[in-house]
């Protein structure tokens, strides 16, 4: 399907001429949609678009495929900046933990969490892990995701850590999904490094693992998880360093359930994005404006632990570029349905259906790197694009939470 000609859309959203950024402040809350317009995409790239009046006659018609979007809205695929994706098992046992009273922090505390995801993936074969995680991608991609980002970090030895990186490394070859990397290894402290020999684990990383994985080009990104009970600011300092020396740029797991000084280690180190931001204060608002660090906010996390929603209207703001992930990971969001995050951060986070649209595409976009390639209807970009069912407007995506409008998610690779 090289030639593609969509035409009769209800309304095309998400037309931007020129991009040059990820938007901010009012802009973030504008969204050009064409009403009763056509979409032509040429070698997989948008190559035309406009009223459907204006379309000229079609004078080639080899190989063109045409589809009719009749009462349907067509906007860019979905770009999900934040999972951890390649897991070996569900963790549904903890989620009755927590119903019956265990904090998430509690539950890892007693060995649960990330180390329970560490010790079903060490045993699970490379190509189980392959097999699972394309499921999940055809899921995903069946709900509107065109790219993604996946992280290591449920393997935390040198050999699983390399073997998840190698899984998605695999999936991006066999899936049509876009996809970049990040490596985790700063995901949890394995239990014998727990109790004083912490800093030997981060040395693992940075002297064992680090230098496998830019030899073998496994990661687009260095992350760590920045909380009590996990990697320090130090820590995380030490880590950044090692992963730009690398070639890895920073994308990372800051203030989920405390505030400690990480937003302002990622600014120092000129992070892609700062993910989680459930905790937030006036400095590290302050931190952020100004930068080109983007702020990556994971309702479903919030949602599914009943922890606060990042102040993502503060950080709008402030100027503060911010997108939305989804943090599909089988511990704090067992879900990758980027509708239900567009929906929650309409419904929890006050922001309005354009906001959480441009947040979900061209800004997160932009903080996957792809800012030029995905996330916007322009002239040149790559044609990822979604088809929604018949709805009576865009406002119905992020009102209409649990049901699906995407009738076709259209990739090309
Ligand atoms: O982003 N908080 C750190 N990492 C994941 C959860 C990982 C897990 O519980 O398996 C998150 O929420
Ligand atoms: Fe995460």
């Amino acid at each position: 399907m090289a030639n593609l000609l969509i035409k009769n859309i209800k309304g095309l959203a998400g037309i931007l001429e020129d991009n040059t950024g990820p938007l901010r402040g009012e802009a973030l809350g504008k969204l050009e949609v064409i009403e009763n317009a056509f979409l032509a995409i040429e070698d997989g790239k948008i190559s035309m678009y406009g009223k459907m009046e204006d379309l000229s006659g079609v004078t080639d018609w080899t190989n063109l495929e045409i589809i009719d979007a009749d009462g349907k809205y067509v906007l860019p695929a979905f770009c999900d900046s934040h999972t951890h994706l390649v897991f070996a098992k569900t963790r549904e046992e903890e989620f009755v933990d927590r119903i019956k009273g265990l904090s998430y922090e509690e539950i890892g505390k007693k060995g649960g969490g990330i180390l329970n995801s560490a010790r079903k993936l060490a045993d699970m074969p490379e190509e189980q892990l392959v097999e699972d995680a394309l499921k999940r991608l055809v899921l995903v991609k069946s709900q509107g995701t065109g790219a993604i980002e996946i992280k290591s970090g449920y393997g935390l030895s040198v050999e699983a850590e390399l073997k998840m990186l190698r899984v998605i490394k695999k999936l991006k070859e066999l899936s049509d999904v876009t996809i970049k990397a990040t490596f985790l290894g700063a995901h949890a402290f394995p239990t014998e490094y727990k109790g004083g020999r912490e800093d030997e684990y981060v040395d693992l990383i940075i002297n064992e693992m680090l230098p496998k994985v830019a030899a073998e080009g496994l990661a687009d990104y260095i992350d760590a998880f920045c909380e009590r009970n996990y990697f320090t600011t130090e820590q995380l300092d030490r880590i950044l360093a090692a992963g730009l020396k690398a070639g890895l740029k920073p994308k990372i797991h800051v203030n989920q359930f405390s505030i400690m000084g990480g937003v302002q280690v990622g600014v120092k180190y000129n992070a892609v994005s700062v993910d989680h931001l459930e905790e937030l204060n006036d400095d590290d608002v302050k931190a952020l404006n100004g930068t080109s660090t983007i702020a990556t906010a994971l309702p479903m996390c919030s949602f599914f632990l009943s922890i606060p929603y990042t102040p993502i209207r503060q950080l709008i703001d402030n100027n503060v570029a911010v997108n939305l992930a989804s943090d599909f990971n089988p511990g704090t969001t067992p879900s990758g349905n980027m509708q239900f995050v567009t929906a929650l951060g309409c419904i929890k986070m006050k922001m309005t259906p354009e906001e959480a649209i441009n947040s979900t595409t061209i800004n997160a976009a932009y903080a996957m790197e792809l800012g030029n390639e995905l996330g916007s209807i322009t002239v040149g970009k790559k044609a990822n694009v979604v088809i929604t069912k018949e709805i009576p407007s865009l406002n119905f995506i992020p009102y209409a939470f649990g049901e699906d409008v995407v009738e076709q998610t259209i990739l090309f690779k």
